[in-house]
């Protein structure tokens, strides 16, 4: 917490005024962060809306009925997700960075800090049961969800979930809990009477799934993801479809099958970027999927989509894209991340990240009918700006994706793209982090690339085949860039290595001699090394050492991801005495993979 909100941490909520001044775009302030909202959850049928609000560590409590914000709290660092008891009086927010939740007590307007609890490595997602006496949490970096009890704060049982899980769905009855993990882009789905694991189904050729909705009749279980081809990401294959796709999936909630049925999203020419969130109707007539990259909420009339068995094809299924208002597309602008329809049937709240906003849309209209500003800087720095940039789909040849796509929140999707960063063809490679990237010259798998803003350059030009940014553009997206930095590492215990990963660093410095080629704060190098890897057809024929800060949230390793686990990795391709070191015991490798986990 900030010492900017010491002083308000145990204010009840109508004293925070100064937060919740209506038009805080007309009293900038250089202190006021931008609010960035995340996500959103209704209360109080509809009237009142909660935001979590990404880069202000913070809560906004909002009227939607009067389009006014009523008040803000603090919360931990980095809040990713809202949500609220039934009974509308208990508030959970999941603080990313923070490894914590924030819970809060809503009395009338009245919002008031509970504090924080610790929960677990990146918590996203929540949800409550029914009678709202404990929640579960999505715990994106420790590939579990939890159930919280909500009196007595202690986490009372665990599941195991797939890869990063981020959001959640349960049923009305709280008898069934769903789960979308986005890297690996599965689902799960237990029986919460038993505990037990009900069916999981992978989504294949997938990633960044992103959301999870269950349809108000419980029959079926909606999500987006976008899906890849595998082809070379060139502008021939990006007109057709067949580079990356934005697609829905639904399967069935009630059987224990992996089957599953598609819809892709993308219209020729003018394709839908980064879907992101999905919900839908109370009625279940309309499902809406926010796409953040072309920064529009989709509006599809259910009962009119050809859900696809097989292949759901390149693009959007003739029998919708008619302009007949079965699939409509509402422009929001900014980055909108996350969508609930209100009660009344006639309208939408979305959270706008780069707005600082909820947007209210009027469905009948297909158009935004009210703004209401959460506050923030008046002026974006250059690095807002860059930001912006990174997240818009419409920088690429016919909008299809977002540097985002392929680096979600500037980390790695974890996927290999055949791009032409490496100025050839058919060599498909993973995806890098970039946090911390602008500390880690030079760039590229080959290293060959000295300067980040040529990076970015090509990036916008031959990766999204946009049209050619100006000099400023440039520098934004290297100044937002700047921003992105590792989370804090959970395999540090009060910021200090264990002892076996004390013992690997030492392995690392000597036997191993690991540090030749990964060193200093980043562990990388200026110089590119052969290290004994096949050559890959490009013109390159060294490799440049990455950061192995934050290593434990990447993988699979190496260019090719051909080493799935670090162990694998020091073992075989990458074995210390592959590259001038010695060879090591089980238990020596054991303690090298602990150091590596805790950079
Ligand atoms: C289709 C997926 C995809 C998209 C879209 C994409 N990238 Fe990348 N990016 C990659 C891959 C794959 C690499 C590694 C390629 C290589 O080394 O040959 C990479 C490498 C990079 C690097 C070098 C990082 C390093 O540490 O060496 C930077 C910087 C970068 N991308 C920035 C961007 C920016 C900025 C955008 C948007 C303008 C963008 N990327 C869009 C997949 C993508
Ligand atoms: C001769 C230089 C050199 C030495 C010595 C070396 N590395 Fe590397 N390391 C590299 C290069 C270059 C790569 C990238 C290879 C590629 O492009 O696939 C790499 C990749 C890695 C990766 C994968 C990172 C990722 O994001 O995929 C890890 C982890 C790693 N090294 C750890 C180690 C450890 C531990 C040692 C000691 C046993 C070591 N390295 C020794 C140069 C070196």
């Amino acid at each position: 917490m900030t010492a900017r909100w010491n002083w308000c941490w145990l204010l009840l909520c109508p004293v925070l005024v100064w937060a919740a001044a209506p038009r805080p775009r007309a009293t900038p302030s250089v202190s006021s962060p931008h609010r960035s909202p995340m996500d959103l959850a209704l209360v109080a049928a509809g009237r009142l809306a909660l935001t979590a609000n990404h880069t202000a560590d913070s809560v906004s409590l909002v009227d939607l009925d009067r389009q006014k914000l009523l008040c803000e709290v603090p919360c931990g660092r980095r809040p990713s997700a809202v949500a609220v008891s039934r009974d509308g009086r208990r508030v959970a927010v999941s603080n990313l960075w923070s490894d914590s939740l924030t819970l809060l007590e809503l009395a009338g307007t009245e919002l008031r800090s509970l504090g924080e609890v610790a929960i677990g490595h990146q918590p996203r997602g929540l949800c409550f049961t029914p009678t709202g006496a404990s929640l579960f949490v999505a715990l994106g970096g420790a590939d579990q969800v939890v159930e919280l009890d909500w009196t007595s704060r202690k986490i009372i049982r665990r599941f195991a979930a797939a890869r990063e899980p981020r959001r959640l769905a349960l049923t009305k009855s709280g008898k069934h809990l769903v789960a979308a993990s986005m890297r690996s882009s599965q689902v799960r789905c237990w029986n919460t009477e038993t505990g037990e694991l009900f069916w999981e189904r992978a989504i294949h050729d997938s990633f960044n799934l992103m959301d999870v909705a269950l349809t108000p009749d419980e029959e079926s279980v909606i999500t987006t993801q976008v899906h890849t081809r595998h082809h070379p990401i060139v502008k021939h294959n990006i007109e057709q479809g067949w580079a990356l796709n934005s697609r829905a999936a639904r399967m069935p909630l009630q059987s224990n099958d992996s089957s599953y049925r598609q819809m892709a999203l993308d219209i020729r020419n003018r394709a839908v970027g980064d879907p992101t969130a999905v919900s839908l109707t109370d009625k279940g007539d309309l499902l809406g999927i926010v796409a953040a990259g072309t920064q529009e909420l989709l509006l599809i009339q259910t009962e009119a989509i050809p859900w696809n068995p097989g292949e759901a094809g390149d693009f959007l299924d003739s029998s919708l894209d008619q302009e007949d208002g079965k699939f409509r597309r509402v422009p929001l602008g900014g980055r909108p991340l996350a969508v609930r329809f209100l009660p009344d049937g006639q309208r939408a709240a979305v959270a706008n990240y780069l707005l600082d906003a909820v947007q209210i849309v009027d469905l009948r209209a297909g158009t935004v009918s009210a703004t209401i500003a959460l506050g923030g800087p008046e002026k974006p720095s250059a690095a807002r700006l860059g930001e912006a940039i990174f997240y818009d789909a419409k920088r690429s040849h016919h909008q299809w994706f977002s540097c985002h796509t392929c680096h979600p929140d500037g980390h790695t999707s974890a996927r290999a793209f055949d791009t032409f960063n490496d100025d050839s063809q058919n060599n498909p490679k993973m995806t890098p982090t970039l946090r911390g990237v602008t500390r880690t010259a030079p760039y590229t798998w080959h290293g060959w690339q000295a300067n980040l803003g040529d990076a970015v350059e090509k990036s916008i030009t031959e990766t999204l085949y946009g049209k050619d940014p100006t000099k400023e553009e440039i520098e934004a997206v290297v100044a937002f860039l700047g921003t992105l930095e590792h989370p804090p590492n959970p395999h540090l215990v009060d910021g200090k290595r264990s002892a076996a990963a004390e013992r690997g660093k030492l392995l690392f410095e000597g036997k191993a001699r690991c540090s030749r080629c990964h060193q200093g704060e980043d562990y990388t190098s200026k110089a590119n090394y052969d290290v004994k890897l096949p050559h890959d057809g490009s013109p390159f024929d060294k490799w440049n050492p990455p950061t192995l800060r934050g290593v434990y949230d990447r993988g699979p390793y190496l260019h090719d991801g051909s080493a799935e686990t670090l162990d694998e990795l020091l073992r075989t391709p990458h074995a210390p005495e592959k590259l001038g070191g010695k060879a090591l015991t089980d238990e020596e490798r054991r303690d090298l993979v602990e150091f590596l986990k805790s950079l």
